[in-house]
């Protein structure tokens, strides 16, 4: 008996948890580059900045001042990789992906 009212109380919290994560999506493509941003980028740029090497931030700034200002500069450090990041190939991240997470970046770290 009171296994089950736990079973319930968890459900239950699980299901409020997912609504109130899913109510507040803004646009699904700026969703979509953010999502991926977070599992693929967030590890070593947690908000945008940059846990190895943190003179090179993604904040609009810095990529600017290292020559890096369109969507297509962004995806050339993806595709070939650099000092301590990950390279990311096709397989990896397909180039529509690639090119929401540059977006993303874009658009969001000041
Ligand atoms: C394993 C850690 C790691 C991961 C994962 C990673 N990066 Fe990086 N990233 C770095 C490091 C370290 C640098 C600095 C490289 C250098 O010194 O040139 C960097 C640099 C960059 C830069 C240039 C920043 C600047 O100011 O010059 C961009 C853009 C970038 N990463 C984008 C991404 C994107 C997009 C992803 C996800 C697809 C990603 N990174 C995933 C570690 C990582």
């Amino acid at each position: 008996m009171k296994k089950n009212l736990i079973i319930t109380v968890t459900i239950f919290a699980a299901c409020s948890f997912m609504s109130a994560a899913s109510a507040g999506e803004p646009a699904a493509t700026a969703n979509a580059g953010e999502k991926l941003f977070t599992q693929q980028c967030a590890v070593c740029h947690p908000q945008g900045g940059n846990i190895i090497n943190p003179r090179k931030t993604l904040s609009k700034k810095i990529l600017a001042a290292n020559n890096i200002k369109t969507e297509a500069d962004i995806i050339k450090i993806m595709r070939n990789g650099a000092a301590g990041m990950t390279k990311f190939d096709a397989t990896a991240i397909a180039d529509e992906d690639a090119k929401m997470i540059a977006g993303y970046i874009l658009g969001t770290f000041k």
